[in-house]
């Protein structure tokens, strides 16, 4: 049963319906027409074309260009190219990519099919996280299904394409989510980033040229194939078209998921979409993008939901995971629970990152002890700076980005805890 409220655009338009996730009902809502149309009616560089033309940005977090990646792809090799398809999504406040699997896995399986088409990969891995064990029940029951009727396979829809999807399932470390260090775990070896370059397009999985994406960006792409890039960019900013599924959680009356074009106002989504904070509470900050993602105070709400917005308030969209603190909060407490997370979730390759995150963690819960002082507040922006660009994945970067968001927005937060020798938020979560 869907229990999440959301509103219905184009990529959730039939989740409601139970049918939408077989492929007898898929097909009979127009399902693989536009892989169809694909294959037999435009070559791969007129597929690369129609995506860039739209704008369509990767939905994984960093937002690139999917029409460019795809470009990437050598033309003139004997190697056999493969896509993986991220469905690791283990960034906390995020749950799009989950919903995607378990009511849509065959418009997935779709726009895989058109970027196989459009990069002249034969093979897809689906790298699934590990505690997504129904989203892969899911899924691999797609497969089966478009398996056993040709969709996939040796002679995709008659065309003479072959194309094979494999689905994979992590065992539960976020840093697999990184695309390098998704590829490593694929293999089978520990998941630890990769030094870029090479990057994936010349040295993926197996050695193989590799363009890995997002759940939701395949998800995109049968919808632009089928109604084109201008009717794409109907939705969502110039910089930033289309809709994204909004995951909103926290101190929300309506937690959940809201496909909403990119552009979206933030206040809109937490007031009027999520019903703002339950009994009459005031927010108090809000993480607009997964908890990667600098905070927003109450005063910066009114920003539009996309990346060339965000940046100017030093934040970005990132999964567009909302997590809503309301006035309760103690944002020391919400520092420990990320540096908690992202203590625990370094792969420890490099020593700014293993021993920053060690670090930012030990402070801040000192100082929410009550033993902090004012010299541990310098000593901890001095940390996050030192791990800033200085690694070989951006896990670093997205550890340091919400201390240093918490301390430019809430320092009066941390400042408190060191005058009074305890935390003065009695009301906030518990540790
Ligand atoms: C630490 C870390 C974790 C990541 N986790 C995910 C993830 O769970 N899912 C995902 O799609 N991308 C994740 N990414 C981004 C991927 O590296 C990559 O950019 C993305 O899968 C590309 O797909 P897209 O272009 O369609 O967005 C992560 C990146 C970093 C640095
Ligand atoms: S930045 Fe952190 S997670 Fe990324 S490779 Fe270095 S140690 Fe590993």
């Amino acid at each position: 049963m869907l229990t999440v409220p959301y509103v219905t655009s184009y990529l959730s338009e039939h989740f409601g319906d139970d049918a939408f996730r077989t492929l007898e009902g898929y097909r009979a809502r127009g399902g693989y027409q536009a892989a169809k149309k694909a294959l037999t009616e435009m070559s791969p560089e007129d597929v690369v074309e129609l995506v860039k033309t739209a704008g369509l940005q990767g939905r994984g977090g960093a937002g690139f260009s999917t029409g460019l990646k795809w470009s990437f792809m050598p033309k003139e090799t004997d190697k056999p190219k493969y896509l993986a398809c991220n469905a690791d999504e283990s960034e906390p406040g995020s749950f799009k990519d989950r919903i995607l699997l378990e009511r849509g896995p065959h418009q997935m399986l779709e726009g895989i099919l058109i970027a196989a088409w459009a990069t002249g990969a034969e093979k897809t891995f689906v790298y699934v996280r590990g505690e997504y064990a129904y989203p892969a029940r899911c899924l691999q029951q797609a497969i089966d299904e478009a398996e056993a009727a040709g969709i996939l396979g040796a002679n995709v829809m008659g065309t003479g394409f072959r194309h094979d999807v494999v689905l994979m399932r992590g065992a539960g470390a976020y840093i697999c989510g990184e695309e390098t260090g998704l590829l490593e775990s694929l293999e089978g070896k520990k998941g630890q980033p990769r030094k870029k370059p090479p990057f994936p397009a010349q040295y993926g999985a197996f050695g193989m040229p590799t363009t890995v994406n997002n759940v939701e960006t395949f998800c995109h792409v049968p919808h632009i194939l089928t109604r084109g890039a201008d009717w794409f960019r109907g939705f969502g900013t110039e910089k930033s078209p289309g809709t994204t599924i909004f995951g909103v959680s926290g101190h929300v009356v309506r937690p959940g998921l809201y496909e909403l074009p990119l552009g979206t106002r933030l206040d809109e989504i937490v007031f009027e979409h999520a019903g703002g904070v339950p009994d009459g509470r005031k927010v108090k900050g809000v993480i607009p993008g997964g908890m990667s993602m600098p905070v927003l105070p109450a005063s910066m709400l009114d920003v539009p939901m996309a990346n060339e917005s965000l940046r100017e308030r030093k934040t970005m969209l990132g999964t567009g995971g909302i997590m809503v603190m309301d006035e309760t909060t103690c944002m020391v407490r919400a520092a420990c629970v990320i540096t908690y997370f992202f203590r625990d979730e370094s792969c420890g390759q490099c020593t700014q990152c293993r021993e920053g995150t060690g670090w930012m963690n030990r402070i801040v819960e000192r100082i929410e002890r009550g033993a902090g002082t004012h010299e541990d507040l310098e000593v901890l922006l001095d940390v996050c700076g030192k791990m800033e660009g200085q690694t070989i994945c951006a896990f670093a970067d997205a550890a340091a980005w919400p201390v240093q968001g918490l301390l430019r927005h809430f320092r009066e937060d941390f400042e408190e805890h060191v005058r009074r020798q305890k935390c003065p938020f009695p009301d906030s979560f518990e540790l």
